[in-house]
């Protein structure tokens, strides 16, 4: 049974193609799929897609639209696939599809497991920077918004056929890690060996490698540095007020850089104990990211000079104040003087943009990746900018080769903000976690749902990401737990329920015909011969063969909200349905078909939900549940 599951051309193309051949036939002119510009059409105009081709083309060809359109309608063979069109407004061709074609095409997606979603026929090699978050310091509600949107972009890459590399690029190297070395010795955390201040280490093989052996962190769990923020506090401030640990601090620094032996292995160990924190924050999140995608700034360190040397040889790295510099084209100060991107400081240190020049190199040039994403905030835009700018003259970029910021916007209070406790610190993201689960029992105990960890976890982790990712990525949001646990409104929760009422009519079917329903994976069992008869079930029909264009539209511009409000829409519909179409007392025939419709529902909100790493829970009410 070597059948190709067949994945059925999207229908924006498919009338999209008809379009183009009756443009060719009126006007002799060949014009792409783009150019027949069609749309999904409101519902309140009696069509469900739309061509808005006449008015550029009346434009074009000097006519007046509306004739133009009657022409192209008159010429437009889309019998098989709708009633016949209609014109609305200046030229705008409407067009309905048949019952008969949308039922069909339903048997169609119930026999495929990806619901119509077709792989890519040209898969690309995508590096995905995300969640990144600082050695030392406690995870942000910033780095929550990139490892959330990361990883959603991650999976639906990787669904649609991509080979994906993720990179968690850990703020792990820098000036910091003097003091924060000193300060982790004199509190005991970790155990100096050699004295780095007068550099009789051995010089070790560079961060990360062998030689740093690391004198054991904590495992999971259990931390020698509870809150690292406070620490990373702690240290601060003795470099600030004790000139002697400063001086300590600075050689340190020092040694490190010059790899020092006993210095990188003090470095490890707060690196390590740092990555256990983010290990335990990515689990309770339900993200895809593992230790291996680790890929902090240290691993450049050594190709630094090479990269610095490279630009030299280019001639765009120039000396400016002592200091090497890149001065990319365009990118001008409030003042009209060029900005710089800095390669090397006066002092020969090097820092964040060249590590970043360096990553750049490596993605593109080392891994071989096609496209490069950076989720990453808003606030380093013109960094990211001028990174991508310099890769491009360079020829890291360009020739098949592309890199894009994913910028996102701030999570603010309910006082519009930047979100922080009611005493006014940041907000730590363990805490934040563990009240989303709390308060998911709280109102899942309130409709009289006795909830597990699980399910509260399932619930309230699925609310915070599901809050994140719905609204457009590069606004600004306002973190309430009100609005993103309510059970209406395009919320994940909202969307679990229709899920799970689905999955209830299901079970309930099977156990009248005492057997196994077979659902959530479908494929395999015969598609029931859909009968749209009411409304409401037409509306979810089309709602379900809209999956496709729904998660194309998402990743043109890397929006999760796209996908969000899609599948927002498809539990409206489904609800829609539920209230007007009663499924286990229809008579037969058109049972089937409303068990089917329920089905289709069912998998693709947990499809959808899971491309949002959102978990899909089979029950969201008690068992006795209404009939
Ligand atoms: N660690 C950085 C921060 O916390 C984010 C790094 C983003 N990725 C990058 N390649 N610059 O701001």
């Amino acid at each position: 049974m070597a059948t190709q599951p067949s994945h059925p051309a999207d229908i924006a193309q498919l009338l999209g193609a008809r379009v183009v051949r009756a443009v060719e036939h009126v006007l002799g002119e060949q014009i792409t799929v783009q150019e027949a510009v069609i749309r999904e059409a409101a519902p309140e105009h009696g069509a469900d897609y739309q061509s808005n081709a006449a008015m550029a083309l009346a434009k074009r060809f000097g006519q007046p639209p509306r004739q133009l359109a009657e022409q192209l309608v008159a010429s437009l063979d889309v019998e098989d696939l709708c009633e016949a069109p209609a014109i609305a407004g200046p030229g705008f061709i409407n067009m309905r599809l048949k019952d008969s074609w949308i039922s069909e095409r339903l048997g169609q997606l119930y026999a495929d497991p990806r619901l119509g979603v077709a792989p890519t026929d040209s898969p690309a090699r995508v590096v995905v920077d995300y969640s990144s978050p600082n050695v030392a310091k406690e995870m942000h509600v910033g780095h929550l918004r990139s490892t959330i949107i990361g990883d959603a972009l991650v999976r639906l890459l990787r669904f649609r056929g991509d080979e994906v590399i993720a990179q968690n690029h850990l703020g792990d190297w820098g000036t910091p890690f003097g003091m924060l070395i000193e300060h982790a010795v004199d509190e005991g955390l970790v155990q100096a060996t050699g004295d780095a201040a007068h550099g009789d280490g051995a010089r070790g093989d560079g961060p990360r490698g062998d030689g740093a052996g690391a004198a054991g962190a904590a495992g999971a769990g259990a931390h020698a540095i509870d809150d690292l923020n406070s620490f990373y506090r702690q240290a601060n401030s003795r470099f600030q007020a004790d000139p002697a640990f400063a001086q300590r601090a600075r050689d340190r620094v020092v040694a490190l850089q010059d790899g020092d032996a006993g210095t990188l292995a003090l470095w490890q160990t707060l690196v390590q104990e740092s990555e256990a924190h983010f290990r335990d924050a990515y689990a309770r999140l339900g993200v895809l990211l593992t230790d291996a995608d680790i890929a902090g700034e240290s691993t450049y360190q050594d190709q630094l000079a090479d990269v610095a040397s490279e630009l030299q040889q280019r001639g765009l790295a120039v000396d400016s104040d002592g200091a090497l510099c890149v001065f990319p084209d365009g990118f001008t100060g409030r003042d009209g003087e060029p900005v710089p991107l800095i390669v090397r400081k006066s002092d020969g240190a090097y820092g964040y943009d060249t590590t970043d020049l360096a990553a750049l190199r490596h993605r593109t040039r080392d891994l071989g990746a096609t496209e490069v994403l950076y989720v990453v905030g808003a606030p380093q835009r013109l960094h990211l900018e001028m990174v991508f700018a310099v890769a491009a003259e360079m020829g890291w970029l360009g020739d098949g080769k592309q890199a894009f910021h994913v910028a996102f916007g701030s999570v603010l209070g309910e006082d519009h903000k930047m979100l922080r406790t009611r005493s006014g610190d940041p907000v730590r993201l363990s805490e934040l976690l563990a009240e989303a689960e709390d308060r998911a029992a709280a109102v899942l105990a309130q409709r009289g749902m006795e909830a597990d960890a699980a399910l509260a976890r399932a619930i309230g982790i699925g609310a915070v990401k599901y809050a994140d990712l719905a609204s457009d990525r590069e606004k600004d949001y306002v973190f309430s737990w009100e609005r993103m646990l309510a059970f209406e409104g395009n919320t994940s929760v909202y969307l679990q329920y229709a899920n799970a009422r689905a999955l209830s009519v299901l079970r309930r079917a099977a156990d009248e015909a005492g057997v196994d329903t077979g659902i959530a994976g479908g494929a395999g069992a015969g598609a029931p011969a859909f009968d749209l008869r009411e409304g409401a079930e037409r509306d979810l029909a089309l709602a379900l063969l809209r999956l496709p264009a729904a998660i194309e539209t998402t990743l043109a511009d890397f929006r999760p909200h796209k996908l969000c409000t899609y599948l927002h829409g498809l539990a409206v519909s489904y609800s829609g349905f539920y209230e007007a179409c009663p499924v286990l007392g229809a008579e037969d025939g058109l049972r089937q078909s409303r068990l089917g419709l329920c089905e289709l529902a069912s998998r693709a909100l947990v499809l959808g939900l899971d491309q949002l790493g959102i978990e899909a829970p089979q029950r969201l009410s008690p068992p006795p549940a209404r009939a």
